[in-house]
C-alpha cells in the first residue's frame, strides 16, 4: 500500500463536481476537455469519474461525480458517504492526484483513499493501485496512514485462514506489536490456564492448538486505565453443538474482536496517546473431538459464577467472561469488549452496523457520535434487565444461553456484564467483521469495525501527549 504525499504542486487534479455545479466546471474546461467530457457521457452524479486529455493528450484532469453539495441537514449538509472518494484509486492509473472542491473532510477522504487500496496478498499475488494522493496542508497525513496500517494489519489477521492462523500466530502478531511498542506481553496457557481461567480452557481443549490468554500492558501505570478485550476464537465449528456447513464457512473471522483489540491497541501506542493502555486477548479454536466440553457441563468460571452450557456455539461469551473477570480485577477507567458474539446482532442491523451496548448513557452518544463522525458507525442496543431472567439454569448461577429465540444480541450482553461489575464503564461491541461486498474504502473481506471508532474516543478523551 502506498502511502499518502504532501500537497504538490505536479499533482493531477480530481475536481470533484456535484450536478448542480458541473455547468460552471464544464465552463471553466479548455475547449478539447470539455469536449471529451461531454462525449464519454460524463455525468455529475455521485461516483462517476471521467478521465480528461490536455491539448497533448496526457490526462490533465479528473472528474469526480460527487453528492449535491447543498443536500441534507446541518452538518451532514453535502458530505454523502465520507468514503465515496474510496473509489476513485482503482479507477486512476498511476500518478500522483489531488482532490480540488472537495467539500467534504479531506482527513476522511485520504483515509478512505488509503483503505480502499488494501489487499489480501498472501496466497495469490494480488496488485494494489498505484494511484498516489497528494494531501492538502492541515492533515495530518503520518497519521491517516498509521492508522490505515494497523487496519491493514487487523484486516489480514481476519482474513487469514484459520490453517495458517491458530492462537499460536494470534500470540505472536500481539508480541510482534507489543515488541513495536515497548509494551509488556504475557500469555497465560497450559495448567495456570486450567486454574485461572477454565472458560477459556474449557472452551478451547479439543483443539491440539493450546488455547492461551494474551496480556498486553503498555504506558504510563498512573495514566487512566483503558482495557481492550478482544475474542479470538481462530475457528468457530460450535463445537458439540455443530454448525451447519452454510453457517462454518465464514468461521475464520471469529477471531475479529481480537484483530479489532490489536488494531486499536497498535493506534493508541502509535499516537502516543496518555493511557495505561491493557489489551487481553483471549484465544481458542472451538473445535470437536473426545474431550470437547459439552451441552449440560457445568463450569466454574474465574470469577467465580457457576455457568451451565446450554449451547456449545455459544463459546464467544464464555471466553469473554474470564477475560473481562480478569479486566475488572483492576477496576479499569474504560474497559471495551470486541466480538463478532450473536448472529442475532447481525439480524437486528446487518454486517456494516455493530451493536453497542453499555448503560452508560453519555458514553453512548459519544461513542455513536464518534463512529458517524468518523465513519465507522455503531448503533445502541438496550441492556434490557429484566431479559437476565432468560439466562436463568435450574443447577447453576446462570445458563449461557437463552432457551428461547428472542434477543440473542441482548441476552449476549447481559451474560457478559455479569463479569465486569466493578469497571467505571463497560462497552460491549458485537461486530461482524466483515464486508459481504466491496463499497468505498471497505472492500470486500475481513473488516475491523470499530477500531478507528474506539482510537477517536480515546484521543479525544485524553488528548495527545
Ligand atoms: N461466532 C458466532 C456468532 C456469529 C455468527 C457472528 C455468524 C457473526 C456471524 C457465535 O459464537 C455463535 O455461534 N453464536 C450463536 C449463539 C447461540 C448459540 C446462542 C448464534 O448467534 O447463533
Ligand atoms: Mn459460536
Ligand atoms: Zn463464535
Amino acid at each position: 500500500m502506498t502511502t499518502l504525499l504532501p500537497a504538490t504542486e505536479a499533482a493531477t487534479p480530481i475536481r470533484c463536481v456535484d450536478a448542480a455545479g458541473w455547468p460552471a466546471v464544464l465552463a471553466t474546461l479548455p475547449p478539447l476537455a470539455a469536449a471529451f467530457a461531454q462525449a464519454s457521457g460524463f455525468e455529475a452524479k455521485p461516483g462517476r469519474i471521467a478521465l480528461l486529455p490536455g491539448a497533448d493528450g496526457r490526462l490533465e484532469t479528473v472528474l469526480f461525480g460527487i453528492e449535491d453539495k447543498g443536500k441534507g441537514k446541518g452538518d451532514d449538509k453535502g458530505k454523502g458517504d465520507a468514503f465515496a472518494v474510496g473509489r476513485l484509486p482503482d479507477a486512476l492509473p498511476e500518478g500522483t492526484y489531488r482532490l480540488a472542491d472537495y467539500p467534504g473532510d479531506p482527513a476522511l477522504a485520504a483515509l478512505a483513499w488509503r483503505l480502499s487500496g488494501y489487499r489480501f496478498g498472501r496466497y495469490r499475488e494480488r496488485a494494489a493501485p498505484t494511484a498516489r494522493l497528494a494531501v492538502p496542508a492541515g492533515v495530518d497525513a503520518a497519521e491517516i496512514d498509521r492508522i490505515a496500517d494497523a487496519v491493514a494489519a487487523g484486516r489480514d489477521l481476519v482474513n487469514t485462514p484459520a490453517n495458517d492462523l491458530g492462537p499460536a500466530e494470534i500470540e505472536a502478531a500481539a508480541r510482534a506489536l507489543a515488541g513495536r511498542f515497548g509494551a509488556a506481553c504475557t500469555v497465560v496457557e497450559g495448567e495456570a490456564l486450567e486454574t485461572g481461567f477454565p472458560l477459556i480452557a474449557a472452551v478451547g481443549r479439543a483443539s491440539p492448538r493450546a488455547p492461551r490468554l494474551i496480556d498486553i500492558t503498555w504506558g504510563d501505570p498512573s495514566a487512566p486505565r483503558v482495557t481492550l478485550v478482544g475474542k479470538g476464537v481462530v475457528f468457530d465449528t460450535g463445537g458439540l453443538d455443530i454448525k451447519p456447513s452454510a453457517a462454518m464457512l465464514l468461521m475464520k473471522k471469529d477471531m475479529a474482536g481480537a484483530a479489532v483489540a490489536l488494531a486499536a491497541a497498535e493506534m493508541v501506542m502509535g499516537a502516543g496517546l496518555p493511557v495505561r493502555l491493557r489489551v487481553l486477548v483471549p484465544t481458542v479454536e472451538n473445535a470437536v473431538a473426545g474431550d470437547a466440553f459439552r451441552p449440560g457441563d457445568v463450569l466454574k468460571s474465574r470469577h467465580g459464577l457457576t455457568v451451565e452450557i446450554g449451547n456449545t456455539d455459544a463459546e464467544g461469551r464464555l471466553i469473554l467472561a474470564d477475560a473481562l473477570s480478569l479486566a475488572d480485577e483492576e477496576a479499569p477507567e474504560l474497559v471495551f469488549d470486541f466480538a463478532t458474539l450473536t448472529g442475532a446482532a447481525r439480524v437486528a442491523l446487518g454486517p456494516d452496523l455493530p451493536a453497542l451496548f453499555t448503560e452508560d448513557d453519555a458514553l453512548a452518544a459519544e461513542l455513536a457520535a464518534t463512529g458517524l463522525a468518523v465513519n465507522d458507525p455503531v448503533w445502541r442496543m438496550p441492556l434490557w434487565a429484566p431479559y437476565a431472567g432468560l439466562l436463568d439454569s435450574k443447577v447453576a448461577d446462570l445458563n449461557n444461553v437463552s432457551g428461547g429465540p428472542f434477543a440473542g444480541a441482548v441476552t449476549a450482553a447481559l451474560f457478559l456484564r455479569r463479569f465486569a461489575p466493578a469497571a467505571k464503564a463497560h462497552v460491549h461491541l458485537d461486530l461482524y467483521g466483515w464486508n459481504p461486498s466491496a463499497k468505498p474504502g471497505r472492500p470486500e473481506g475481513g473488516e475491523v469495525q470499530t477500531a478507528r471508532l474506539v482510537y477517536a474516543l480515546l484521543k479525544a478523551r485524553y488528548g495527545a501527549r
